[in-house]
């Protein structure tokens, strides 16, 4: 990570945001990592709709395992899954999201009661 952030980008943990989502869910109750994920999907939506950038990192998580006194800090329970970081604010450049015209067909599946 310390050779990318020569290569790739200055912050290689936080991508430069300067504010972070921490999504967590208790783990046995329920479906904990299906729960972030969403949770996760809807932040980056709502992200877009309000005109805020927003990326989804786990990269940080590895380092957040070595340091379970910050949980506590964030007041995350021990026992609580966490799936990813979002890092999100105002986007320094304007990405716009194009819609993808053209996709490899052998990736689209299409049910065929016809064939057999
Ligand atoms: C679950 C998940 C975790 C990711 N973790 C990281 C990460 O830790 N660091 C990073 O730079 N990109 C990470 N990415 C990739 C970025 O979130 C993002 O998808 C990628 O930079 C492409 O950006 P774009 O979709 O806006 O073009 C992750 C993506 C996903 C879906």
């Amino acid at each position: 990570m310390k050779r990318w952030e020569k290569t790739v980008r200055p912050d290689m943990l936080f991508c430069g945001a300067p504010h972070i989502l921490i999504p967590h869910a208790p783990l046995r109750h329920g479906e904990p990592m299906q729960d972030v994920v969403i949770a996760g999907t809807y932040f980056e939506l709502l992200c877009a709709s309000r005109g805020l950038g927003a990326v989804m990192m786990t990269f940080p998580l590895g380092a957040l395992k070595q340091m379970p006194e910050i949980n506590a800090l964030l007041n995350i329970p021990d026992n609580h899954y966490i799936g990813m970081i979002i890092g999100f604010g105002y986007p320094e450049i304007k990405y716009a999201r194009g819609v993808q015209k053209e996709m490899e067909q052998s990736r689209i599946h299409r049910l065929n009661f016809q064939e057999g």
